[in-house]
């Protein structure tokens, strides 16, 4: 493989390969100099035409402790607010040596045209793409309900995960159907109709236009956030409704059972599919899927442009 678009293009051996190896850099992350050399000389080249907190920077972090150089180019400040196009911008990249560029875009699909266009040579990570896929944001989230739920190298298959909220909007939610339902987990969509994409009956789960049922049988419950920006009619009665029916609350934490746990990705509406007292519960493991961003994002650069680490690198 030598570009991550989709969760859709990992078979299973090539995600747990990236699940064992984030985890085997864990190991680096508690050290007191997180550094190795592996990527010594490569050049990482942040995109982003879209803002991003978590991304952006686990993928900076995730690069320099692989002691890559990191470009950071947002859009804002750029000479795209001129009307430089993507190509122009890709070339530019290209002339300055990228090795790898993560990209973030408004548009589904411009990974992809990046990937194929012949403008770079270097290795294209997806990191987000319109409400198309975030596959890093995926393996992050395997990543961390296996580790709280089957151990560090357990097998998710038969692992109950919930995903509730803006399906429609989402492209946490498409990566993580295709990415658990090639790791074996049973994964059910909640949402309202109208939050649910055209052809959902086709991906590899089951829907659910009700949140108590499915919560009282889950061992993972992750919500979305409601993407007020890419909607452009009302989806919903009103957003009081919208948590009643389909937020995270004390009473429906109450449902859930054994060592259940509860993921966001990130940015949350506190109060609107979320509590805060959800977000800052026990059961939360929210703040934890920010840190496990970084390990996985960097065994992902890792096995894309350095190999796997050495057992001397990794104990060292
Ligand atoms: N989860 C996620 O993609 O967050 P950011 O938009 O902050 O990167």
């Amino acid at each position: 493989m030598k570009h991550l678009l989709s969760a859709g293009d990992l078979d299973r051996d090539q995600a747990v390969k990236i699940l064992d190896t984030a985890g085997e850099l864990a190991a680096v992350a508690s050290r007191p100099v997180k550094k190795l050399p592996t990527l010594r000389g490569r050049t990482v080249v942040n995109l982003f035409f879209e803002d991003s907190t978590r991304t952006r920077i686990s993928f900076e972090a995730a690069a320099k402790r692989l002691s890559a150089d990191v470009i950071n180019f947002a859009a804002k400040g750029s000479s795209v607010s001129k009307g430089e196009s993507l190509k122009d911008t890709a070339l530019t990249l290209e002339a300055m040596g990228a090795d790898a560029v993560v990209i973030r875009h408004g548009a589904s699909g411009a990974p992809h045209r990046l990937a194929t266009s012949g403008w770079i040579n270097g290795v294209v990570i997806n990191a987000g793409d319109g409400s198309h896929e975030h596959p890093t944001q995926a393996l992050l989230d395997a990543y961390t309900i296996r580790r709280n739920l089957v151990g560090p190298t357990g097998d998710l298959a038969g692992v109950r995960v919930t995903i509730v909220g803006d399906v429609l909007h989402s492209r946490v939610a498409r990566s993580n159907v295709l990415l658990l339902d090639t790791l074996g987990a049973d994964v059910t969509l909640v949402a309202p109709p109208t939050l649910l994409p055209v052809g959902v009956e086709t991906w590899p789960c089951e829907v659910s236009y009700e949140l108590d049922q499915p919560l009282t049988a889950t061992d993972a419950v992750m919500m979305l956030r409601v993407q007020r920006e890419r909607m452009n009619a009302s989806y919903f009665p009103s957003e009081r409704e919208y948590s009643r029916r389909y937020g995270l609350n004390a009473d429906r934490l109450a449902m859930l059972t054994g060592s259940a746990i509860v993921l966001h990705p990130g940015p949350m509406n506190r109060g609107m599919e979320i509590t805060a007292d959800v977000a800052d519960s026990q059961r939360s493991v929210i703040i934890e899927q920010v840190g496990n961003g970084v390990l996985v994002r960097m065994a992902v650069l890792y096995l894309l442009l350095g190999g796997a680490p050495t057992q001397r690198e990794v104990s060292r």
